[in-house]
C-alpha cells in the first residue's frame, strides 16, 4: 500500500471499544456509498474514475497540454473552488510551490478567477506583459461570477492580442459537456472543450480534465497519478471496514468529533503541501459542515507553524485533533557540514540530513502535541510523487464520502454556497435577485 494509517497517537483517546461501537454505522456508510444507494449518489462518478476514465480525452488533454507548451509562455488557469484548487496542489507538492520560478521547458502556470480582486487580475495583466499566453477557463456550472468576470477580462485582452481566430484557438474551455453559458459560448466560438463528466462534483474532480489539463501543462506525469489513484481504488474497496484504511480513518474523525473534538487540523512537514492543505479544507469543509454539523477543517505546515500557531496547539482549546501527512523520503536532501569552530553550536547535527531533522521534529512534535491533549492520526506515504499522491487524492476523497455519510449528511452538494450569492447578486441588482435589494440596503444602513 502507498498510504499507511497508523493510529498509535490516537488510540488512548477513543473510548474503549468505540471502534468497535461504531463499526455498523461504518460499513452501512460505505455500502451505501459503494452501492449507489446514498444521498447524492448520482455525484460519485469519481469512485471509479481511475479505471473508468475516458482514454480519448485524456489522449486529448496531452496534446493540448503539448500545443500549450509549444506556443504559449503562460497558461491562466481561471476557475474557483473545486475548479482550480487540485490542479494548483498538485503542481506545487510534485513540482514547487515556486514552479513559475523553476519550471523547466513548461510554460508558467497562474490561477486566477478565484477571488474578485482587481489588485489580483491587474498584477497578473502586468505579468502577463506581452507573453504569450493561452487560456484554461474551468467551471462545471459555467456561470460562475468570479471565473466568468475574469475570463470576460482575459479573454478581450487575449482577442486583442491575437484576433478572434487565433485567441479562440488558445482558450481551452474545461466544463459541462452539454449545459451551461460557458459551454454555450465555447460552442459558439470554437473554443476546444473538455468535459466535467456529470456524476463528479466539483471538489474530486482533480482526476478529470478540471485538474488535468493544467497538470499536463506543468510536464507532471498524468498516468503515474491515475495509476497511484487506481492503486487506491483497489486497496480501498475492502468491505472489512477494520482493513479499510479510509474506513478506520472516518470512523476515527467521526469519534473524535463525538467526544468533543470539532476542529481537525491537515498537518504536513513539507511547505509544498501547503495546497494540498487548501484541497483538503474545502473537500471535508464543502462536503461535511451542514446541518448544524461537521468537524471544522484547518491546517498547518511544521515547523513552520509551531513558531506560529504552535502555542494554542499545545495549550489552547482542546477541541482539536490533527492528520499529519508525512513522507518517509524527501524529494531532496542535504547533510549538515561539521564545522572547525562549531560558533553555531550546531555541530551536534554534522553528517546528519535535514530530512533526518525534519523526522525528530515530527516525532518530537507528535509527543509533545499528544502530551497536551492534542490526538494525532499519522498518514504516512513512501515518496513526494505523483503515485503517491493520486493515492491521497483518492483517499481523502474517499474517506470524505464515506465520513459524511457517518455524520448523516449528503456529502456531494453545497447549498450554504448559494447564501452569499443571492445576497450578492441582489445587491448587485443582478435581474431576478433584485427584489431583495432594498431590504438588504437596509439591513447594511446604506439606504
Ligand atoms: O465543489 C464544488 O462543487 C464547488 O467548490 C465548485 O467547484 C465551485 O463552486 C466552482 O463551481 P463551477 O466549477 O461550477 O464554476
Amino acid at each position: 500500500m502507498s498510504l499507511k494509517l497508523n493510529t498509535k497517537y490516537v488510540e488512548s483517546f477513543l473510548p474503549e471499544d468505540s471502534l468497535n461501537g461504531i463499526r455498523p454505522e461504518v460499513e452501512k456508510a460505505h455500502e451505501s456509498l459503494c452501492s449507489g444507494t446514498g444521498e447524492g449518489s448520482s455525484f460519485t462518478g469519481w469512485l471509479t474514475l481511475p479505471e473508468t476514465y475516458d482514454r480519448d480525452e485524456f489522449s486529448r488533454i496531452k496534446a493540448a497540454a503539448a500545443k500549450i507548451k509549444k506556443d504559449s509562455d503562460v497558461l491562466l488557469v481561471i476557475g474557483i473552488g473545486g475548479s482550480y484548487l487540485g490542479a494548483r496542489a498538485v503542481i506545487e507538492f510534485i513540482k514547487s510551490q515556486n514552479y513559475n520560478l523553476l519550471r523547466k521547458g513548461a510554460p508558467e502556470i497562474y490561477f486566477t478567477g478565484n477571488s474578485i480582486s482587481s489588485a489580483s487580475i491587474n498584477e497578473l495583466i502586468e505579468i502577463l506583459g506581452d507573453k504569450d499566453f493561452s487560456i484554461n477557463v474551468i467551471s462545471k456550472s459555467g456561470t460562475t461570477t468570479e471565473p466568468a468576470v475574469a475570463f470576460r477580462i482575459f479573454r478581450e485582452l487575449l482577442v486583442k492580442k491575437y484576433g478572434e481566430a487565433e485567441a479562440a484557438r488558445r482558450i481551452y474551455a474545461t466544463t459541462d459537456g452539454s449545459r451551461g453559458t460557458l459551454k454555450e459560448l465555447s460552442d459558439l466560438k470554437g473554443y476546444t472543450t473538455f468535459v466535467v463528466p456529470d456524476n463528479v462534483g466539483g471538489r474530486y474532480s482533480v482526476l478529470t480534465p478540471v485538474g488535468l489539463l493544467p497538470i499536463a501543462t506543468a510536464c507532471i506525469d498524468i498516468d503515474a497519478l491515475m495509476e497511484g489513484a487506481r492503486e487506491a481504488m483497489h486497496d480501498l474497496s475492502e468491505r472489512d471496514v477494520c482493513r479499510n484504511d479510509c474506513c478506520r480513518y472516518a470512523a476515527i474523525r467521526n469519534l473524535l468529533y463525538r467526544s468533543g473534538k470539532k476542529i481537525e487540523m491537515l498537518v504536513s512537514y513539507e511547505p509544498a503541501f501547503t495546497m494540498m492543505n487548501e484541497w483538503f479544507k474545502q473537500l471535508f469543509g464543502e462536503s461535511e459542515g451542514k446541518g448544524g454539523k461537521g468537524l471544522m477543517p484547518a491546517s498547518a505546515i511544521f515547523s513552520t507553524d509551531l513558531h506560529s500557531i504552535g502555542q494554542y496547539i499545545q495549550q489552547g482549546e482542546r477541541d482539536l485533533f490533527e492528520t499529519v501527512v508525512i513522507f518517509n523520503e524527501p524529494k531532496s536532501d542535504i547533510t549538515i557540514d561539521l564545522e572547525e569552530n562549531d560558533y553555531d553550536g550546531l555541530n551536534f547535527l554534522a553528517g546528519k540530513k535535514l530530512s533526518y531533522v525534519n523526522s525528530k521534529a515530527f516525532e518530537g512534535t507528535v509527543l509533545a502535541h499528544t502530551d497536551g491533549n492534542v490526538p494525532n492520526i499519522i498518514l504516512e506515504a513512501e515518496r513526494m510523487d505523483e503515485h503517491n499522491l493520486g493515492y491521497l487524492i483518492y483517499f481523502f476523497e474517499k474517506s470524505c464520502a464515506v465520513s459524511g455519510y457517518i455524520l448523516g449528511i449528503n456529502p456531494f452538494n453545497q447549498p450554504g454556497v448559494e447564501s452569499y450569492k443571492k445576497n450578492m447578486f441582489a445587491l448587485l441588482g443582478k435581474p431576478g435577485y433584485d427584489d431583495r435589494k432594498d431590504e438588504l440596503e437596509k439591513r447594511l444602513g446604506i439606504r
